[in-house]
This record gives C-alpha cells, structure tokens and sequence, in this order.
C-alpha cells in the first residue's frame, strides 16, 4: 500500500507514482475532510499553526485498509521542519503491529526531523520501519517542482523497494 499527501507542486505525488508504477500495489492519496483553501501563502501560515500544535486533521476515507497490507509506503511533505498534519494523522490512527512502515519525505532543503518523526509515530504503533528516504526539490517558487537530489538516487532506492 503506498499513501501520500501533496500540496505544493505534486512532489511527493510524483515520487508516490514513481513506487506504484514499480513496485506495484494500491496507491491512496491523504485527503483532509476540510481542504486546504486561499493563497499559498495563507496555506503555508495555516500549516505552521497547525504542525505547531500538533494538529491531527480528520481525514477523508482512504477506500483502502492498512489492514489488508504488510507494507506501507507513507510519503509526506515537509511542512515547518515536521510531517504534514494528515501524515501525522494517518500514522497516529493506525495499528501497524506485523506491518513494515517505509516513510519518505519530500523538502525544499530544511528537511528537520521529518523522517525521525514519522518513524517515531510508526513504530510507536507497532510498526518494524524501514528504508527511510529524503528527497530535495528547489526552494525557488518558480520551480518548486525540480528536484535536486539525483535521479539516479531515487532508482537506487525504488530497487531497493523491489526486493
Ligand atoms: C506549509 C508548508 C511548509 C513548508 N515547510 C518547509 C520546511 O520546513 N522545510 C522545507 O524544506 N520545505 C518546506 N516546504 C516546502 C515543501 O516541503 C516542498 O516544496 C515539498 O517538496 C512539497 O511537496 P508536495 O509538492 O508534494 O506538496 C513547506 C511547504 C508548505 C506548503
């Protein structure tokens, strides 16, 4: 099972569509009950309210059960150094007791503790975590979506996945 979240260009998307086409499985994107509206940056100061106080948004039905998987692939965006709120949200709902957590993350080169974290809240909830990645993309607003860590390293790590 691979889920996701994305906001600013489709990052993690993208890199979420890069394992399924791979790797295969289901794929689910991580949807708030209440979207995320207004400017950019109205959104940006939104998510730092809600990433500093720990904000668990409701999530919409994913239409897929992580009990049905012994693998999850969880990819977030960075938001303000943490995970973005609905990761956090889909990692502290869930049982993963015998499931392997893989978590990635996207960022704009302040990656904080995002992949810590987002292992914390896994294995707090049972799960054995594994193949951890990080991905860089620009900070340039105009091209948010390039990404700066190397195609070759993203290969390696979807094989690695493969396995
Ligand atoms: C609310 C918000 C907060 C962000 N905070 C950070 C940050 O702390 N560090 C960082 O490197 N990038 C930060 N970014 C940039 C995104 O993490 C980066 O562009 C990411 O690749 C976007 O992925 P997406 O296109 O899947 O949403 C932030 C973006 C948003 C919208």
């Amino acid at each position: 099972m691979i889920v996701y979240f994305s906001y600013t260009a489709d990052n993690t998307r993208r890199i979420a569509e890069r394992v399924h086409v791979s790797v295969g499985g289901d794929i689910a994107r991580l949807e708030p009950v209440t979207p995320y509206e207004g400017s950019y940056d109205e959104v940006v100061r939104q998510g730092q309210e809600e990433v500093e106080r720990a904000y668990e948004p409701a999530l919409k039905p994913l239409g897929l059960n992580v009990k049905d998987y012994d693998r999850i692939i969880v990819g977030s965006p960075t938001w303000w150094y943490k995970m973005a709120p609905v990761v956090l949200t889909f990692l502290s709902e869930n049982d993963f007791t015998g499931k392997t957590v893989v978590p990635f993350m996207t960022n704009a080169g302040w990656p904080g503790t995002v992949l810590k974290d987002m292992t914390a809240v896994a294995e707090k909830n049972g799960a054995k975590v594994e193949h951890g990645h990080e991905f860089r993309f620009s900070s340039d607003s105009r091209r948010f979506d390039r990404m700066v860590t190397s195609e070759k390293e993203l290969e390696q790590w979807i094989s690695t996945l493969k396995q």
